[in-house]
């Protein structure tokens, strides 16, 4: 039976359409003074208010019911402890191991994993101490001074966001260190980073859980030919200008990479929860160790709360229940993911991978189509410039869109010269002022304005208002904390994937594309090969026309 058949969907769908459905927020608001104190809570720096949701007291007692009846607490007893809740895959989906401190006692496959993750850190100590140290030299015998890259999806994604996040934090024996981030398939963006950059003192990072990555794969071997118009010496080429992050290490191998620069991680690490492993070897190069491990600890923090908070607590769990609530219920299919911090400006993005690769689904676990919506389209930008790019559809499209806010309350600035950390307070407030603002117009519409103000207005200057939103707030963004929300999103797909009775742990939908893509290079080669549809044809036959022009 369809979780849909349930009684407590059936209760909360009566609900919806019996208590809530014709009212607004607004009248949510004005029947009650305490929604603030009632529909918000903390963990640590975080403070979560959803009261800007249409949800009531019963709202949410049905919707715990609804996770008492998917039984989340044993999913989440099974996931912590290493059951293979990746079944199509046949693994576990452990990446929370390894944020947890030493002396973990989890065991895979009947090995404990706790000490192969100490041993990974110190490792990854080891390379950072060397290129921080200016040891990791390159053919000429120069110190390392740039650093690329080369991923794709989880392998690209979360490191990236987090480095660019985070470079405040950089540690001062990386001061001179450059960071790079490929990922096209298209060699673009390599080619623009490799015109800045010198063979003797650059360092490429070929991160790949599957190390079969054709995006990847391309990018690596054109930085290989690149080294290798200035180093003779493939030895010396792949020892001191790769190192290999990867599930593979035959691979790596295969590939020509040196054992001493293989850093390994594991199947029970899902690509899109992997920037916990040796694939956030960037991040520790920028933050160094003890500040990597903050950044971990945070997340390992995150973890403990959403393991052992009541669910009406439970930020992950809350944040997945206004999820399920506005798509299951409401109906609302957009998903908008809106920092108001500009060193937040790759999470809408990060996001969209761990959100919609996880729970992107149409199949449940026991293999039977679903008959209700699972994850909503989610986008998103920095809140502020995004005021001045698509809020006009928020606030007056066609398509409901429900919010998630961010913004830290406190922004700092450090002064390495003289030492000091002064707050930032003019731009911040600002920063603040407008989310605080937008979040409140969504919510009330042209009722934000005075009475006075409201009369009199032409019906394209009206707001309707009523767009639900959620508003995170974190103390300041530190490596802890934003380990702690990226742990806080990630826990809170996997409840929501529970409730959908999805696998969030697998990509099938991923797989058909490369396939046909592999065919569709070899047509390209091949002037009769033909798919028998008429635009894949025909844009084929545009292309070939084009390169026999050029190619004269
Ligand atoms: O194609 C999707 C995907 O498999 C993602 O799940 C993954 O993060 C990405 O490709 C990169 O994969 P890899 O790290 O194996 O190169």
């Amino acid at each position: 039976m369809s979780v849909r058949q349930s009684a407590a969907w059936q209760a909360l769908q009566d609900h919806y359409t019996r208590e809530i459905a014709a009212g607004t927020l607004r009248d949510l608001f004005q029947s009650d003074n305490a929604r603030f104190s009632q529909f918000s809570t903390s963990h640590g720096d975080l403070l979560l208010d959803y009261s800007k949701q249409r949800i009531t007291d019963t709202t949410m007692t049905l919707l715990c019911d609804l996770l008492l009846q998917q039984d989340l607490a044993s999913w989440i007893d099974r996931l912590f402890a290493g059951a293979r809740v990746n079944e199509s895959e046949d693994r576990a989906a452990l990446h929370s191991a390894l944020r947890a401190p030493q002396g973990l006692k989890t065991r895979v496959d009947g090995v404990e994993i706790g000490p192969a993750i100490q041993d990974n850190l110190a490792r990854m100590g080891q390379i950072v101490a060397r290129l921080h140290q200016g040891h990791w030299r390159g053919f000429s015998g120069k110190a390392i001074t740039d650093v690329v890259n080369l991923g794709v999806g989880g392998s690209d994604l979360g490191p990236h966001m987090v480095c660019h996040a985070l470079e405040e934090f950089r540690h001062g024996a990386a001061q001179e260190l450059r960071f790079h981030f490929v990922s096209s398939i298209d060699g673009s963006q390599l080619a623009e980073i490799l015109r800045h950059l010198n063979q003797e003192t650059t360092l490429f990072i070929f991160s790949s859980k599957s190390f079969t990555t054709i995006d990847t794969l391309a990018n690596a071997e054109t930085a290989r030919q690149w080294l290798a118009t200035k180093i003779d010496n493939p030895r010396v080429l792949m020892s001191q200008h790769f190192i290999g992050c990867s599930a593979k290490p035959e691979k790596m191998s295969e590939w020509g990479i040196p054992v001493a620069n293989q850093l390994q991680f594991w199947d029970w690490v899902g690509g899109r929860y992997s920037l916990w492993s040796v694939i956030g070897l960037p991040i520790a190069l920028l933050l160094g160790m003890p500040t990597f491990r903050e950044f971990l600890q945070g997340a390992y923090e995150m973890d403990c709360h959403f393991r052992d908070a009541p669910l009406t607590q439970n930020m992950p769990v809350l944040m997945a229940l206004m999820g399920i609530w506005n798509g299951n219920f409401i109906g609302v299919k957009g998903h908008a993911i809106l920092p108001y911090d500009g060193r937040l400006k790759l999470f809408p993005a990060y996001l969209g991978q761990l959100e919609m690769e996880s729970n992107g689904k149409s199949v449940t676990r026991s293999g039977e189509g679903v008959d209700y919506e699972t994850c909503p389209i989610l986008w998103g930008e920095v809140g502020p410039n995004a005021q001045h790019a698509f809020y006009q559809l928020l606030h007056q499209g066609t398509q409901p869109v429900y919010c998630d806010f961010l913004a830290p309350v406190l922004r700092y600035q450090h002064d390495e010269a003289d030492g000091t950390h002064a707050p930032l307070l003019e731009q911040q407030q600002l920063a603040l002022a407008n989310c605080l603002a937008q979040s409140r117009v969504l919510m009330l519409g042209d009722h934000a304005l005075d009475e006075s103000q409201q009369a009199g207005r032409r019906p394209d200057q009206c707001y309707s208002g009523n767009q639900p939103s959620t508003t995170l707030l974190y103390r300041e963004l530190t490596p802890k904390n934003l380990g702690a929300l990226i742990a806080l999103y990630e826990n809170k797909v996997f409840v929501e994937s529970v409730v959908w009775e999805i696998n969030p742990f697998d990509q099938w939908g991923v797989e058909l594309g490369k396939q046909i893509a592999n065919k569709t290079h070899a047509a390209m080669q091949d002037p009769q090969a033909s798919f028998g549809d008429a635009s894949t044809d025909g844009l084929l036959a545009h292309i070939r026309a084009v390169a026999q022009e050029v190619q004269g």
